[in-house]
C-alpha cells in the first residue's frame, strides 16, 4: 500500500492518539502516506479526511480524547441524512469509498470497539483492505486478552475505591462504587480486586440481596464497621434484568437507563440500617491520560496493524494472546461480548470477597 486511511469509531477511550501516532509513525517508516479520518465514520462519508504529518502526532502520546475531531458512533451503512426536517437513514457506503479512492487511499485501520468492528467488517466484504485495533475500556471484545483503555479505567477506578476507603471508614458508612463496563463486568472485578472492595457486582453472576447484606452484616460482627461494595453498570439481581443498555446499536437513540448503584444504596441501607452512599464514576474512567500499559499496548497494537496491513493480512483485528500480539478474523468476532470467566473469580472468593451469589 502506498496510501493509508486511520479513523477512530465509537465512544473515545485513553489510548487513542497513542494507536494513531503508533500507525502513522510505523506507515511513515515503510514509505506510506497516512490520511486521518476526522470524526469517526462520519468523516468518511462526509469527506472530512486530512493528510497526517509527522508534526501532527507529535506530542500526542499521553493525551486523551482523539486527534482525529470527535469521536461518534455514525454509521455509512446507515447514515442519517436530513430529510424534510427530520432525518432518513441510507446506505452511504459507496459515497465512503469514492472519498478514500479519490484520494488514492487503498486501506484503513479502524480503531474501535464491537460497533465499529461489525462496520470495519461491512467494508472489508466491499473488498476495502481493513485491519481494526480493539478499543475500549470496557475489555469485552473477544479473541483478544486486552483492549487498550481497560487499564487506565481500571486504574481510575482503583483510585476512586482508595478515596472511598478512607472516607466509608471515618463514617462508618457502605460506600458503593459504580462503574462502567456495559455487558461485562471486567472493570468492576478488576477495580474491585485491585481496590479492596468486600463485595463485587458483576452481570456474569446476578446476584442476591441477601448475600450482599449478610456480607456486610458479617464484617460488621467482626467490627468492621464500614463496607465497599463495587457495581457494575449492568449488574443485576437474581430475577431481574441488566438495565444498562445506555446505547442502542448502530441507531443515533440512546436509551439512558443505568442507576444501578444508588437504587442499590436505598436498599442496603434500608436492609442493612447502616447508613450507605453510592459514587457513580462515569465518564471519569474513559477521560484522561492513558497509563504506562496502555501507552506501550496502544503502540504495539499501531504497529501490528501497519504490519498485517502491509503483510496483506487484511479482514483481520489485532489482538494480545498470551502476551504477544496476533491477528484474528473480524468476521469472527463483531457480535459476542466477551465475559469475565467465572473461574477467575476463585482469586476473590478465595480471599472472602462477596460476589453476590453465596448466602
Ligand atoms: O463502551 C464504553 C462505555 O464507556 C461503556 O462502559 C458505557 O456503558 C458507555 O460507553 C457509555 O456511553 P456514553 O458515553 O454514550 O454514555
Amino acid at each position: 500500500f502506498k496510501s493509508v486511511g486511520v479513523l477512530t469509531g465509537g465512544g473515545d477511550c485513553p489510548g487513542l492518539n497513542a494507536v494513531i501516532r503508533s500507525v502513522a509513525r510505523a506507515c511513515f517508516s515503510h514509505g506510506i502516506r497516512v490520511w486521518g479520518v476526522r470524526n469517526g465514520f462520519g468523516g468518511l462519508v462526509e469527506n472530512d479526511i486530512v493528510e497526517l504529518a509527522d508534526k501532527d502526532i507529535s506530542g500526542i502520546l499521553p493525551r486523551g480524547g482523539t486527534i482525529l475531531g470527535t469521536t461518534n458512533r455514525d454509521n455509512p451503512f446507515s447514515y442519517a441524512v436530513p430529510h424534510e426536517g427530520g432525518y432518513v437513514y441510507k446506505d452511504m457506503s459507496q459515497q465512503a469509498l469514492t472519498n478514500l479512492r479519490t484520494r488514492g487511499i487503498e486501506a484503513l485501520v479502524v480503531i474501535g470497539g464491537d460497533g465499529s468492528l461489525r462496520i470495519a467488517n461491512e467494508f472489508d466484504q466491499l473488498g476495502l483492505p481493513v485491519v481494526s485495533v480493539p478499543k475500549t475500556i470496557d475489555n469485552d471484545i473477544p479473541r483478544t486478552e486486552r483492549t487498550f483503555g481497560f487499564d487506565t479505567a481500571v486504574a481510575c477506578a482503583s483510585e476512586a475505591l482508595d478515596r472511598l476507603h478512607t472516607t466509608a471508614e471515618s463514617h462508618h458508612r457502605v460506600m458503593l462504587l459504580e462503574v462502567m463496563g456495559r455487558y461485562a463486568g471486567w472493570i468492576a472485578f478488576y477495580s474491585g480486586m485491585a481496590g479492596g472492595a468486600d463485595v463485587i457486582l458483576i452481570p456474569e453472576v446476578p446476584y442476591k440481596i441477601e448475600a450482599v447484606v449478610a456480607a456486610i452484616k458479617a464484617r460488621r460482627a467482626q467490627g468492621k464497621l464500614f463496607s465497599l461494595v463495587v457495581v457494575a453498570e449492568g449488574a443485576y439481581p437474581v430475577g431481574g434484568e441488566m438495565t444498562v443498555a445506555r446505547i442502542v446499536e448502530n441507531s443515533p437513540e440512546k436509551v439512558r437507563l443505568g442507576g444501578v448503584g444508588d437504587k442499590l444504596a436505598h436498599e442496603l441501607e434500608e436492609l442493612t440500617g447502616f447508613e450507605s452512599r453510592c459514587t457513580v464514576l462515569g465518564h471519569l474512567q474513559r477521560g484522561g491520560s492513558p497509563t504506562a500499559y496502555d501507552r506501550i499496548l496502544s503502540t504495539r497494537y499501531g504497529v501490528a496493524a501497519v504490519d498485517a496491513l502491509v503483510a496483506g493480512k487484511t479482514g483481520t483485528m489485532v489482538a494480545l494472546q498470551k502476551n504477544s500480539i496476533v491477528t484474528v478474523p473480524i468476521r469472527d468476532i463483531a457480535g459476542q461480548p466477551s465475559n469475565v470467566p467465572l473461574e477467575a473469580l476463585h482469586v476473590g472468593r478465595a480471599i472472602g470477597v462477596c460476589f453476590g451469589d453465596e448466602v
